[in-house]
């Protein structure tokens, strides 16, 4: 049994994810029981701040970002207590030396350090924890994405860290994999019988990724302008929860066969060439148009100057192994869209033969998996109409399965409780291992490279809509159409 981390090292401890979503989850762990109890979180940013302005810094975070229900002073009291800060900055040995002294008695034991900072700086920290002698046989690193901007850079990045840490412990954060319901795809294919002989190319037509967000650039242009959805999205999320669907069962729940499992799907994606990034993929930018009753402004006049950078995504991809021959994956993502959606959509093929004739008008089954923000599943599937013709009449209807009333009682945890958690007792399985983000790379850089080299450009769509008509146009020409 790996030796649970008692001391978490926080970098980018100022920033955004770390108030909206770390300090919050590590407030719920500690409500829940789930920290030691000489627990010690050692913040650390650029700024300088004394532990107390620090400790005063989260606990406004946990007002804001905690529901009112579930802040309760006295916990928020004990996990300020467990906060110390210490300004450091990439380069200044000193200061991690003076990091380091907070970590008295500490060494000998498990420490996480988790890497909340730009991806430029992910290197340059754990080296200067290294050069301060901070890093042990038992420290284990997490890394926020992007992990890299194309293959080569994420190489680098992941040599850089691999010279300090053995892959085992390098803990590479996709925060979709800290979500219940993409959890739950592996106990829907792996924990029923149901699904799994038919989850293949000879009963499925085609299967429809979906992740849609209302939300704009949200003042995060610095990073997000020439990084774009293709990159910020469908590299990691997209592709983790493609994987999930497509794998081969593993043989145990462990992090060695669930991810050699998700490695091979990756790898067996076909490379887009710039001939297929015509018929195979759409880049859209929003333009001014409305979200849900709000009028909005377009990317560019958000941004204050035109740019090249997608917000929207289609792609039509394949998976060339024997279980998915012939099987088109759909994938879109963007941003300003419709409404805020995530599913997975699996469309099974017709039956082989009707008996019904005529007025079996027969509509293939189709199974829904919605993410996120309702979680539920939906069977499609035919019944007789209720009638004394002597024709039999069919309808379809829904088998619905709403995974919030049936869980109704149990809090939604933040996916980084789940994460954090992991992390702390040291099991990788829900984090990427350093071959699946090299795969995940391969594969975006020849859709980066065909349009280069197609001269593909984002075409523009008003916000409020799913995407330019293009995107419609990539489905519907397969006779398939999204499920919008
Ligand atoms: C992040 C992206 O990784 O995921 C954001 O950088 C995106 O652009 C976010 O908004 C979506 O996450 P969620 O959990 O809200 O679906």
């Amino acid at each position: 049994m790996t030796e649970p981390s008692a001391t978490f090292i926080l970098f980018g401890a100022t920033g955004d994810l770390a108030h909206r979503m770390i300090f919050p989850s590590l407030y719920n762990l500690l409500a829940d029981g789930l920290l030691p109890r000489d627990f010690l979180i050692i913040a650390s940013g650029r700024s300088a701040f004394s532990d107390e302005e620090f400790r005063a810094e989260v606990d406004g975070a946990l007002h804001k970002f905690l529901s009112a229900d579930r802040y309760d002073p006295a916990f928020a009291q004990q996990l300020g207590a467990m906060i110390c800060y210490e300004a450091v900055e990439a380069g200044n040995a000193e200061q991690f030396v003076n990091l380091g002294k907070r970590l008295d008695g500490r060494l000998d034991r498990s420490i996480s350090v988790y890497l909340s900072t730009p991806p430029s700086l992910f290197a340059p920290t754990a080296q200067g924890l290294a050069d301060a002698g901070l890093i042990t046989p038992l420290t284990r690193i997490a890394m926020e994405k992007p992990i890299g901007k194309d293959l080569a850079s994420s190489k680098q990045v992941n040599d850089a860290i691999d010279a300090l840490v053995d892959e085992s412990r390098i803990f590479r954060v996709d925060h979709y994999l800290g979500k219940e319901t993409v959890q739950n795809l592996l106990a829907l294919r792996f924990g029923n019988m149901l699904f799994e002989p038919l989850w293949n190319a000879s009963a499925i037509d085609h299967v429809q990724i979906t992740v849609g967000e209302t939300v704009g650039l949200e003042g995060r242009s610095s990073y997000y302008d020439g990084v774009g959805a293709l990159r910020d999205m469908v590299q990691n999320h997209m592709l983790q929860i493609l994987s999930i669907i497509a794998m081969e069962p593993p043989a145990r729940m462990d992090s060695t066969a669930v991810r050699d499992e998700k490695v091979k799907v990756l790898r067996s994606l076909r490379p887009m060439t710039a001939e297929m990034a015509k018929t195979n993929s759409v880049r859209g930018q929003y333009g001014p148009g409305a979200v849900q009753g709000q009028i909005v402004t377009g990317y560019a006049d958000e941004l204050g100057k035109p740019s090249d950078t997608e917000t929207f995504v289609a792609l039509k991809a394949h998976i060339d192994n024997w279980r998915w021959q012939g099987v088109p994956f759909y994938l879109r993502t963007g941003k300003r869209l419709p409404t805020r959606q995530s599913e997975i959509l699996i469309q099974f093929k017709p039956v082989r033969h009707s008996i019904f004739g005529r007025n079996g008008d027969l509509d293939p089954n189709t199974l829904i998996i919605r993410l996120q923000p309702e979680e539920y599943i939906r069977l499609l599937i035919m019944t007789k109409r209720p009638g004394l013709e002597r024709e039999v009449h069919l309808d379809e209807v829904t088998l619905d399965v709403s995974l919030t009333a049936a869980f109704a009682g149990q809090r939604r945890r933040i996916a980084y409780e789940r994460l954090i958690l992991d992390l702390l007792e040291g099991d990788p399985t829900l984090f990427v291992r350093r071959d699946e983000v090299e795969a995940q790379w391969a594969w975006i850089d020849s859709i980066i490279d065909s349009w280069k080299e197609a001269n593909v450009k984002p075409a523009p769509y008003p916000s409020g809509n799913w995407g330019p008509s293009s995107a419609i146009a990539l489905i519907e020409r397969d006779g398939a159409s999204w499920n919008d």
